[in-house]
């Protein structure tokens, strides 16, 4: 199977990083990586909140660290409170006790995002931790959120999206109507999305969470959420960019079985929230300015990044590993918050 024609390929970054990476690395060689560097306190906990507070981006590398669970004690000096998985979103797999899996395969490219923008309880933050590695061709991107927003602010699209924010569209299918056949994992089973078997419950918790809910064919669930392109980020007391057509079909380019599908036959749809559709030359341009402001993390194992979710997105391109590669990144989400989408005069 082959990718529709004319999708959009991100770019990733400009080819060199657009943020000067000693901003927000710290070299761990100098630490002995023991307990009491991984404590709250310790002189890497000071420089890594520093360096957090400063750019929203750390990244640990040479830690010599190889077992998850100390990788996490390490992020979690800067990401105190983790995130516990509740119905509305989408659980995911995990690789370890409260290390999460990334939920996409390899192969596929995705896009440029900020951590579940499509829900009203987002998070504030995210860690990656490197438990296996192929370096640059295995890297993660993140893109400067302050310089996107500011680049998209000046063009007519930034202007639409200020004006009439999005609509998410999610289709979650029923267990039921899939049972015997083979599971897509694309396509996001309610009754796992909502941890219930009963429709009722399934819809009220739906409306409870601030989503219009309709029944489809084949009790597919459809979801619209309505919110505003951009978030308030208190400690800069300002609006930032907080979407990507990562919400829509495109999301889906290059994923196996699902990247020959015409777009209305995909789980995810991102309209203006006047229902209005976005022309390709629109989602051309929203791919263009996350990739004018990337930087590339490129994996060694041990290495960690803890990013603000409001500051940064994260995305990365697809890749084919040898018989001999692995790499398999751990995820860690962090505290949540309600979102608020925008604030008058705060542009
Ligand atoms: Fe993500």
């Amino acid at each position: 199977m082959a990718p529709l024609p004319d999708y959009i390929e991100p770019r990733w970054w400009q080819g060199a990083p657009a943020q000067d990476p000693s901003l927000f690395t710290i070299d761990c060689a100098g630490f002995s990586m023991n307990d009491a560097d991984l404590a709250p306190g310790s002189e890497l906990a000071e420089r890594m909140n520093g360096t957090f507070q400063r750019v929203g981006l750390v990244y640990l590398v040479n830690t010599g660290l190889r077992d998850v669970q100390k990788m996490r004690l390490a992020a979690k000096l800067v990401m105190r409170n983790e995130m516990r998985y509740e119905a509305g979103a989408n659980p995911r797999d995990t690789l370890e006790p409260n290390v999460y899996e990334v939920g996409a395969p390899l192969q596929a490219h995705l896009h440029y995002h900020h951590e579940m923008a499509y829900v009203g309880t987002s998070t504030t933050m995210l860690g990656f931790m490197a438990k296996t590695a192929v370096g640059m061709k295995g890297a993660t991107f993140v893109s400067d959120n302050l310089q996107a927003t500011d680049a998209i602010l000046a063009t007519d699209l930034g202007r639409k999206l200020k004006e009439l924010g999005l609509c998410y569209h999610r289709d979650l299918t029923d267990r039921e109507a899939f049972d015997g056949s083979e599971q897509i994992g694309v396509y996001n089973h309610w009754q796992k999305s909502m941890l219930t078997d009963d429709p009722e419950a399934a819809l009220k918790f739906a409306e409870s969470r601030g989503l219009e809910v309709e029944w489809g064919p084949q009790r597919l669930l459809k979801t619209r959420f309505y919110v505003s392109a951009f978030e308030y980020f208190e400690p800069l007391d300002r609006n930032l960019l907080y979407s990507s057509i990562a919400d829509d079909g495109m999301w889906f380019d290059t994923w196996p079985k699902v990247m020959h599908l015409p777009y209305d036959q995909r789980p995810l749809k991102l309209t203006f929230g006047d229902l209005s559709e976005m022309t390709r030359e629109e989602k051309a341009l929203f791919v263009d300015i996350y990739d004018r402001f990337g930087v590339p993390i490129d994996w060694r194992v041990g290495d960690i990044a803890i990013v603000c979710n409001y500051r940064w997105a994260h995305g990365r391109p697809g890749i084919t590993l040898q018989a001999s590669e692995k790499r398999e990144l751990g995820v860690m989400l962090g505290e949540t918050f309600e979102r608020v989408g925008d604030l008058p005069g705060k542009w």
